[in-house]
């Protein structure tokens, strides 16, 4: 299949390239877009056809549900049941923007779709260029992140089309995205909220308006025995191709273990990377050194943190070492990604 590029550039010929984007969603094609999170791969949410298709792109089990993408909160009682409102003042608090809501689904959702559960997880990006195609192609676009299954989620178009070139129909480059990890995931079906996936809206963002939320404790914990109320939180994911450990400790070992790491592996003729701060990056040998940006800066350490894994995987890193950071607020959500992306494999210096 040949994949169509086309870059949405702000020109007037932006209109065309979108409406053409949702005639391929309509007639059961794959289209994939930014969003402010992650780029995601489209596909009719509606048509049992279309998911199919997407998780064969993706290699991806048919048993890790999709998320239903809408652009309208008044779209969301087509899909979804909120018996109690409390999807309704989410949706007044967080929407458009980086939160998912589980929620019992109605008739007109595929079983395809939600990957044969009877809930549904519905998402109102804040992405001009994904509300302009989820109009287009009817309301309703079911998107996983658009990276092949068990790859870090992809941050601009490049990635895509590193994943997707000749398995998708088109892909529209919006430049990079803004946020850099996956929408946070809260479960409303329950008598208490439980946030399944860590992001940009925290645990404290959503206690102040949903009352006594609690966070699903596979996010941060590697015991294999409790399964994830995601289904695709159980997968090895988000991950590069060489070994990634964390090491944490206090600042001055971990520098010095890493370093000690690297010089060990380089002897064994490994290539090596460090996922290291702006504040620490100049302190490390290693044949790649990589700052996520400064330690202060959350949003930064986000934003960049999937580009590094997948730079690291295109230069042949073997062995990579990271910083841990702290899982407080959105850290909560960058350590359960770096965490995944290691496996698990934590050094305590
Ligand atoms: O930011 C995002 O959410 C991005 C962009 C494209 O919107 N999308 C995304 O989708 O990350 P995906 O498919 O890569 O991750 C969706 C996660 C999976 O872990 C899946 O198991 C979980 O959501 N999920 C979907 N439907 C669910 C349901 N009904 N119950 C529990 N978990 C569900
Ligand atoms: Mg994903």
């Amino acid at each position: 299949m040949k994949t169509l590029y086309e870059v949405m550039d702000g020109g007037s010929g932006d209109a065309e390239k979108v409406r053409r984007a949702g005639e391929i969603l309509k007639a059961g094609g794959l289209v994939a877009f930014p969003t402010e999170t992650v780029y995601g791969l489209g596909g009719d949410a509606l048509n049992p056809g279309s998911s199919r298709k997407i998780y064969a792109a993706k290699g991806r089990p048919s048993d890790n549900p999709l998320i239903v993408h809408i652009c309208r909160v008044s779209d969301l009682e087509r899909i979804a049941w909120d018996p109690d409102g409390r999807a309704a003042l989410a949706a007044e608090a967080f929407w458009p923007g980086p939160l998912t809501m589980i929620l019992k689904k109605k008739e007109a959702v595929p079983m395809e779709t939600t990957g044969g559960l009877s809930t549904v997880a519905v998402r109102f990006p804040s992405h001009p260029v994904a509300q302009r195609l989820i109009d287009a192609a009817g309301g309703f676009v079911a998107a996983p992140s658009a990276n092949t299954s068990g790859k870090p989620s992809p941050t601009s178009a490049r990635f895509v089309a590193e994943d997707m070139d000749g398995k998708i129909d088109m892909i529209l480059d919006g430049g990079d995205v803004g946020i850099g990890l996956e929408s946070t995931i809260v479960d409303l079906t329950e008598k208490e909220p439980m946030i399944l996936r860590p992001g940009y809206v925290t645990q404290e963002m959503l206690e102040k308006v949903l009352g006594r939320v609690s966070v699903d404790r596979t996010i941060l914990d590697a015991s294999s025995l409790v399964r994830p109320k995601a289904p695709g939180m159980k997968y090895r994911h988000y991950a590069p191709k060489g070994d990634l450990a964390v090491v944490e400790g206090e600042p001055e070992e971990v520098i010095k273990r890493i370093n000690a790491l690297c010089e060990e592996a380089g002897r064994q003729g490994k290539r090596t990377g460090v996922i290291a701060t702006d504040e620490t990056a100049r302190l490390y040998h290693a044949d790649s050194v990589k700052s996520v940006g400064s330690r202060q800066d959350e949003e930064a350490i986000a934003h960049s943190l999937y580009r590094i894994l997948r730079e690291f995987d295109d230069e042949g890193m073997q062995v990579m070492y990271s910083e841990a950071f702290s899982a407080r607020g959105m850290g909560q959500a960058i350590m359960n990604r770096l965490l995944k992306a290691a496996g698990h494999h934590v050094i305590t210096v």
